[in-house]
Order: C-alpha cells, then sequence, then structure tokens
C-alpha cells in the first residue's frame, strides 16, 4: 500500500497492511477482531511530521473520522467537537468566521486535528494546549474509549503524554476545543503588531492573513516541496548556556523560557552552519529557512536523515548544541 500521499515529504514508501475507519464503531469492530497488540503498527494521521526512512512492514491505521460540531454554548465560552481527521487549517478558518478566537495564530500549519495534541503545534506565541478542553481516544490495548482532560495530556514544548508513555497506546478519534468568547490576542510574536498596523482593526481574520503572508514569505508549502515544517526542536538550554553562547555570538537570537532555562533558534544556528540553501542529491535545506528540509523530488527518506546527521553533527562541532528531531523517523 503506497503512503506517498499519506506524508508531506512526498516519500516513496509501502506499508504492508493499511485500514482506515470513520466511526468509533468501525475501529471496536477492527479491534476486536484483530489482536495487533504484537504486531507493528503505526497511527498516521496527515503524515505531516514524520519521515519514512524505509518501506513499514505493518500496520497503519489512518483515522478519517470527520465532523466539527459546537457542542456546547456557554454565556462565556464555546466548546466544540472536531474529528481527527479534519484538517487542521480548515478548522482554524472555520474558527475565525464563526469569531472564536484562539487558534489564529496557529493558521496554516499542515496536518490534522488529531495530530495537534499529540506535538502540541504551536506558532508565533500560541500554543494549541491552550485551547484544548480534552482528547478522545480509543485504547488500543483495552478496545474502550478513554478521555483524556487537558491536564493528563500532560502537555509541553512539542510534546505530549501521546509522545511519552502512551505513544502507540491511543487513536485519537475526537479533540474537544474550549474557545473564550472574551478575545485575548497573540500579537508580540516576530513582526506580527508591526504588520497589524495596515488593518483598521486588529481581530483574529486580520492575524489570520498576516500569519498566512508570514509563513507563506518563508516556509514551503509541502503540496509544492515535501517537507514536514521544522525538522529540528528549537534546543531548551540552561541560562548558563545561552548566555555563553551569546557572548561569543552577538547576533544569537535568544528566548527566555523561565528563571532557569532558555530556548535558542535552531534555524539560527543551523544557517551558522552554512547550510541554508545547500542540497545533497534531492535532499536539501530550505533556502528561506534553514529549520525546513525539502525533498526536491525523489530524495529517499534515508537521504534525508543521512542530511540531517551531518547537519546536527556540524551545529554540535561550532556551538556545542545537540539537535533534536522534531520529527519522527519512522
Ligand atoms: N532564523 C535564522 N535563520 C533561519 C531560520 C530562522 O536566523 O534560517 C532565526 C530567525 O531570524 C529568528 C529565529 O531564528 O530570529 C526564529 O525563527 P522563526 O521565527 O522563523 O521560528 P523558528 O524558531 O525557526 C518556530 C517553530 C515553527 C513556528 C515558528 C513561528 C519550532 C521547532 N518551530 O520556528 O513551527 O512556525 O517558530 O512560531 O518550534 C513546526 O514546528 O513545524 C514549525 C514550523
Amino acid at each position: 500500500y503506497s503512503l506517498k500521499d499519506y506524508n508531506t515529504f512526498g516519500i516513496e514508501a509501502n506499508a504492508k497492511y493499511f485500514f482506515e475507519f470513520e466511526t468509533n464503531e468501525e475501529i471496536h469492530d477492527f479491534l476486536s477482531k484483530n489482536n495487533i497488540i504484537n504486531i507493528q503498527y503505526l497511527l498516521l494521521g496527515g503524515g505531516s511530521n514524520l519521515l519514512f526512512t524505509e518501506d513499514f512492514n505493518g500496520l497503519v491505521i489512518h483515522p478519517k473520522v470527520q465532523g466539527i460540531k459546537i457542542s456546547e454554548e456557554e454565556e462565556d465560552s464555546v466548546l466544540v467537537r472536531v474529528g481527527a481527521n479534519e484538517n487542521w487549517d480548515d478548522f482554524v478558518g472555520w474558527s475565525v468566521e464563526n469569531n472564536l478566537s484562539g487558534i489564529e495564530n496557529l493558521s496554516s500549519i499542515p496536518g490534522v486535528v488529531g495530530a495537534a495534541p499529540v506535538q502540541n503545534i504551536g506558532a508565533y506565541g500560541v500554543e494549541v494546549r491552550e485551547v484544548i478542553e480534552s482528547v478522545e481516544a480509543i485504547s488500543i490495548e483495552s478496545n474502550k474509549k478513554v478521555v483524556f482532560s487537558n491536564a493528563h495530556c500532560e502537555f509541553d514544548y512539542r510534546h505530549s503524554v501521546f509522545k511519552k508513555e502512551y505513544k502507540n497506546q491511543f487513536i485519537i478519534t475526537h479533540v474537544n476545543f474550549r474557545f473564550k468568547k472574551q478575545t485575548d490576542f497573540k500579537i508580540h510574536y516576530g513582526t506580527i503588531a508591526k504588520e497589524l498596523e495596515a488593518y483598521a482593526e486588529v481581530n483574529s481574520k486580520n492575524i489570520r492573513e498576516v500569519i498566512i503572508r508570514i509563513r507563506e514569505s518563508k516556509l514551503p508549502d509541502p503540496k509544492v516541496l515535501g517537507n514536514a515544517g521544522s525538522f529540528f526542536k528549537n534546543p531548551v538550554v540552561t541560562k548558563t548556556v545561552a548566555l555563553a553562547l551569546k557572548a561569543k555570538h552577538e547576533n544569537m537570537p535568544i528566548y527566555e523560557l523561565n528563571e532557569m532555562q532558555s530556548k535558542l533558534a535552531s534555524g539560527w544556528l543551523i544557517e551558522q552552519c552554512g547550510w541554508k540553501g545547500k542540497k545533497i542529491g534531492d535532499a536539501g535545506v530550505h533556502k528561506d529557512q534553514a529549520l525546513v528540509i525539502v525533498n526536491y523530488g525523489n530524495a529517499k527518506g534515508h537521504e534525508i536523515l543521512e542530511l540531517a546527521n551531518e547537519i546536527k553533527k556540524s551545529v554540535l562541532y561550532k556551538f556545542g548544541i545537540k539537535l533534536e528531531m522534531e520529527v519522527n523517523a519512522i
């Protein structure tokens, strides 16, 4: 079963078995008839955060649950239940059209709604954990439905319980979002506030427009050029390490996280090592955003991984910083 259309890197890879479902009944039925706990399986959403390095010799499970529905309307907030396979950006568009605010900064992120909590997607000063009320999933082991509250998801920077102790154990079918009616726009990242000056007012529709423009200006569209967004995470280091580096490299961007820790910009570190715009065969570092690795055509997954390893080596050598992949290599 070809997975080429199921990964935004556009890598040619095959799965031995493939199962997709639209309703909870279908997946319950499948799990009751097939004991998959002892075979190799992969839960695949929009495929926007993974890299196939070879064929997948197991079962791919792909939720196709659709639907966006307001399930509760209160005086100051609205609860919306969304199927895992709804396209993330279409959902952001829907929220803006319906005058709900909270995720407009997350416009244009590739992928589907069910994957958003897994790595706690974030951009431009907002993380999805801020609006997630709960996550509905089906346990592969027990074949029972489980509802995870926000706290149970253990959200962190590009992290959640679904990547830690519950990795590969739950199939997410729906996500419930709580939108506050009172608006609290986040416009202080980068040039957002400045670009909003051209608009008559600050509202979620205008913020969405600005974010889409910023992203289009430096992030390649996976439909045109295969990629999976940021390939590495931004490293979190102690303040001491950050300040020592800053003393040597005056222009280095640093974001304060808390009293003890700072976050560095991997894109900057990679660019300083001379990688921006470099190509090895069909695998390359994007010309406008060094944190994005792209497939110029027929790159193999392992070629992308080799390029990533070279990048890691040079950043370690030049800055003493160990980059960690954000993308999952399968
Ligand atoms: N920079 C460079 N050279 C580059 C890229 C970046 O010098 O080639 C510098 C920029 O000038 C800026 C800093 O690095 O000072 C940060 O760059 P940017 O604002 O573009 O964001 P990022 O840190 O590279 C993160 C997220 C993105 C998210 C943006 C905006 C991670 C791993 N990535 O990227 O998320 O869109 O911030 O909030 O946290 C993703 O996860 O797939 C993703 C695209």
